[in-house]
């Protein structure tokens, strides 16, 4: 481990001097870009934060005060756990790859680049909204998610620039001039180019589409290319807190709205200056539509391709699964044919991006559960509900037909009609944007959400999380 170069890692960059120069080149790039894109207006402040010192599953963090241009982003693998086998696919027990196998490098550099491309989009979407911060616990919060993408982008580059040679070194400059929601050069999955400006949609993005980047880190740390499984492993146990934050963050927000509607007269939340729940579940229904594109196709020659050559396997591959080929079973599709929603018998290997969409989705709705015993805790008789897949998509199988929320086929004008009550609205977005007034004094929460039940390592809710350079 060596946290003394001018880059942390424990990939022993300072025995490599080319890919340390190249690296230590891309380095105030970075930092220009977190300069011009990172959180505006907290630069100088000083945030409590956790930086990644080791990969020892007991002791990997520190936490202190740390301006974010001085945090010290690092490269950190997963160590090797002796001789690794290719788990699944056609090359299944050959010695996992070491360096990227010259027919699959199209392929490899092509999975990379684009879940390289998520990473500094989050912080670009989200750059604007620590100016309205529901507390100083959630400010802290958003910007450690924000500087754990960073690292993120750091371990999908250093991949880049280890592996790739000159192609590498271009895509990772390609990665820093992208901007999300650039109408000339917008970030590559269309989920990282939606405004994130509301706090609502904060919790829902954390929630939901961190969610997508969880599955597919956990199909790559099954990756038969061992650098990228193990780098994919750690960044996972970053992921973990951002999906806590979105978890927990919406069931704060539920929890205010359940008490809120209970304690209006008209039973209504917005009067007592919180979300009602149809807003928030409208919310879930934009994110999840929206997220659930991430898993692609649900029938994809790419997704064989990727499973087949051993690059990408399933969620738990190794735990869960007995069969690795992905040649013997099927998969039961739902689809529509004349007119009716029926289902069909898909090879397994073309239907990999649904398995995990399966995988995702099982993860959402027991999130969902949790929510309504929280509202269940209130007495309150509503129930918060996933939308199914088939609602509101623009791609994949079901994007020529038109579903409600519970998956149903509906007409054009019956969606027309519906998305009133379904999606949000232009009234809507005005009211959750109205609610962003920041509230900065330590110990306390705006009225839309609820305080966290602790707060973070140990500390207590009314803890300086972040620590102003110039008073608000
Ligand atoms: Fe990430
Ligand atoms: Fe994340």
């Amino acid at each position: 481990m060596s946290l003394t170069d001018s880059i942390p890692n424990n990939v022993d960059l300072g025995s490599d001097r080319k890919l340390l120069r190249a690296l230590e080149k891309w380095q105030p790039d970075f930092l220009s870009w977190w300069r011009d894109m990172g959180p505006e207006g907290f630069q100088e402040d000083q945030i409590w934060l956790r930086t990644a010192i080791s990969v020892h599953a007991g002791g990997w963090a520190n936490y202190d005060y740390v301006k974010m241009p001085d945090y010290r982003w690092g490269i950190f693998l997963t160590p090797r756990s002796g001789e690794r086998k290719i788990g699944f696919g056609d090359n299944a027990k050959y010695d996992a790859w070491e360096e990227v196998p010259g027919e699959l490098r199209g392929m490899l550099r092509r999975i990379i680049v684009t879940q390289a491309d998520t990473e500094p989009a989050s912080v670009e979407q989200q750059r604007h909204l620590g100016k309205c911060a529901p507390s100083l616990y959630d400010l802290r919060n958003l910007f450690q998610v924000n500087v754990e993408e960073g690292r993120h982008l750091w371990a999908m580059v250093h991949l880049l620039h280890q592996y790739f040679g000159r192609d590498g070194r271009e895509e990772a400059e390609a990665l820093l001039a992208r901007r999300s929601g650039d109408q000339d050069k917008p970030r590559i999955l269309s989920t990282f180019n939606e405004t994130t400006d509301e706090w609502l949609s904060f919790f829902c993005f954390t929630m939901f589409t961190d969610r997508d980047g969880k599955y597919q880190l956990s199909s790559l740390s099954e990756s038969g290319f061992d650098p990228l499984a193990r780098a994919t492993q750690f960044m996972l146990t970053e992921e973990a807190f951002h999906l806590f934050v979105g978890e927990t963050g919406l069931d704060r927000i539920i929890r205010r709205a359940a008490e809120a509607t209970v304690k209006d007269p008209n039973g209504d939340a917005r009067n007592q200056g919180a979300i009602d729940l149809p807003t928030i579940q409208k919310w879930i229904n934009f994110w999840v539509s929206s997220a659930v594109e991430l898993f692609g196709g649900e029938i994809s020659s790419n997704a064989a391709d990727y499973f087949a050559t051993g690059l990408k396997g399933r969620h738990n591959e190794q735990k869960k699964y007995s069969e690795h080929s992905g040649l013997e079973g099927i998969y039961s599709m739902t689809v529509v044919k004349d007119g009716r929603v029926t289902t069909e018998e898909v090879p397994l290997r073309n239907a990999m991006n649904e398995v995990l969409r399966d995988e995702y989705i099982d993860d959402c709705e027991r999130a969902c559960e949790r929510w309504n015993k929280t509202i269940a805790s209130t007495d309150l008789d509503f129930r918060l509900r996933i939308p199914s897949r088939r609602f509101n998509r623009g791609m994949g199988i079901y994007a020529d037909h038109r579903f409600d929320p519970q998956g149903n086929l509906v007409s054009d004008a019956e969606f027309e009609k519906g998305c009133k009550t379904w999606l949000p609205t232009d009234e809507d977005r005005a009211y959750v944007k109205s609610l962003m007034v920041p509230c900065y004094e330590p110990g306390q929460f705006a009225p839309w959400i609820a305080p966290p039940a602790k707060g973070v390592k140990g500390q207590s809710l009314d803890f300086e999380y972040v620590k102003f350079t110039n008073p608000r």
